[in-house]
């Protein structure tokens, strides 16, 4: 089938900022579309999501020129064109875009259009995006449900810098969404009950995780633990801890400094204070422990990591570029790739990511961004791909509930 028209428009997304959202129309009259998501603590080695800067219109945050250059430049090359070879589309992109960071179309416009070919070209062969993304990206891996990282305590930039972590996630074991999905909302309730019976905050921050006023990093994964108790769930038979430190957001010149209370620690010192943290509370895995150059403290962490068994997971670090995922695989800085397709701007790419990944025997965790949009994309690629893991934070926002939702529609078999 062929691509007829080819449309951008500006959306809001999760925290009331434009964003991008493109429309593919095929020859049967069927229209493809998909919207971009947005960072908050982004990594400097990102593609570039191009903005208006025009402080007339949302703060400077419009997105009229990516607009503008999907319907300008994009899609007068584009219509006319077959839409199943999604590949060459994102190859076609590139060049045109012709710089590294994808600085001259944006990222953001790259990205819209190459979702939405995967879309298209999806529905010419009649088959759910899951199975195309799977057959035609992935066919040596079997679809399989990822296990939840479910991000129920919003810190960091996320939430005002409450606490230094950026995100306190529970995993449940289970992989059926059915039953995941219901553990992590189960304990997401209570924790809910539980905080405001104490009277230290039920409001959510970014991710829709709660932002309670707790002191400390302990005292979070405390209440945590006494309201999956009450819910009559286990950590380790029913779910384990996982955190995304973000820390790069905390990193100054060459030193960590906690922001609540104002210590400073080398990366030696961090490190021992994760792998107690680690071991006191089952914490199976840690993103961005350190920040996004200090590839050292991410190889002796992930050295130490092989005793306790932690998964050392780089956002940052790699920010789903393949050269760098190559550079971390040879340093052994981590064991684990965060994977978000707007770190990187095209599907193809985002998939070439994965499978180095996977080739290193690392795992893969297919993530949302804080900014997010109805989009349920990455849903379909975590089950296509067989990633190990996604990260879409938590059960509530109905941002994030979209990826869930589509996980359980997955599973019922119905599309
Ligand atoms: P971001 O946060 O989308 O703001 O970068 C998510 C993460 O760090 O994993
Ligand atoms: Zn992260």
């Amino acid at each position: 089938m062929k691509i007829t028209s080819l449309r951008a428009i500006e959306i809001i997304d999760s925290r009331g900022k434009p964003t991008i959202r493109s429309f593919a129309v095929l020859d049967d009259g069927s229209i493809h579309s998909a919207s971009v998501p947005s960072g908050a603590s982004t990594g400097s080695h990102e593609v570039l999501e191009l903005r208006d800067y025009d402080p007339k219109r949302y703060q400077g945050f419009g997105v009229q020129k990516a607009v503008h250059n999907v319907n300008e430049i994009i899609a007068k090359e584009l219509v006319g064109r077959e839409v199943d070879d999604p590949r060459g589309i994102d190859r076609w992109l590139i060049e045109r875009d012709g710089t590294e960071n994808k600085s001259n179309l944006g990222a953001n416009a790259i990205l819209a259009v190459s979702m939405a070919v995967v879309r298209a070209a999806a529905h010419a062969v009649h088959k759910p995006q899951w199975k195309y993304l799977n057959e035609y990206y992935f066919s040596e891996y079997k679809p399989a449900f990822p296990r939840l990282m479910v991000n129920i305590v919003n810190g960091g930039r996320h939430a005002d810098w409450n606490f230094d972590i950026q995100e306190f996630m529970i995993c449940p074991v289970a992989t059926k969404p059915s039953e995941s999905i219901q553990i992590a909302s189960e304990i997401f309730l209570r924790l809910g009950d539980n905080l405001k019976s104490k009277k230290i905050g039920g409001l959510v921050g970014d991710e829709g995780g709660y932002s309670p006023t707790l002191k400390s990093n302990e005292e979070v994964f405390d209440t945590i633990l006494e309201s999956a108790v009450t819910c009559g769930y286990e950590k380790l038979k029913d779910f384990f801890f996982a955190v995304d430190c973000a820390a790069s957001e905390f990193y100054e010149n060459g030193e960590y400094t906690l922001k609540k209370t104002g210590q400073k620690m080398n990366a030696t010192q961090l490190t021992q204070y994760y792998s107690e943290l680690g071991q006191k509370y089952n914490i199976q895995s840690f993103e961005d422990p350190f920040a996004e150059d200090d590839w050292e403290a991410f190889t002796r962490f992930t050295q130490l990591a092989r005793q306790f068994q932690f998964q050392v997971v780089g956002d940052d670090l790699f920010c789903t570029n393949p050269n760098r995922i190559k550079a971390g695989i040879e340093k052994q800085a981590a064991n684990a790739v965060l994977i978000k397709l707007n770190q990187i701007g095209t599907v193809s790419e985002t998939v070439d990511a994965i499978k180095m990944t996977r080739e290193a025997g690392w795992k893969v965790i297919i993530s949302h961004r804080s900014g997010e949009t109805e989009n349920p994309f990455i849903a379909d690629l975590a089950y296509g791909c067989g990633a190990e893991f996604i990260k879409t934070g938590s059960m509530s926002r109905s941002e994030r509930l979209a990826k869930y939702n589509r996980l359980l529609e997955i599973e019922s078999g119905i599309r």
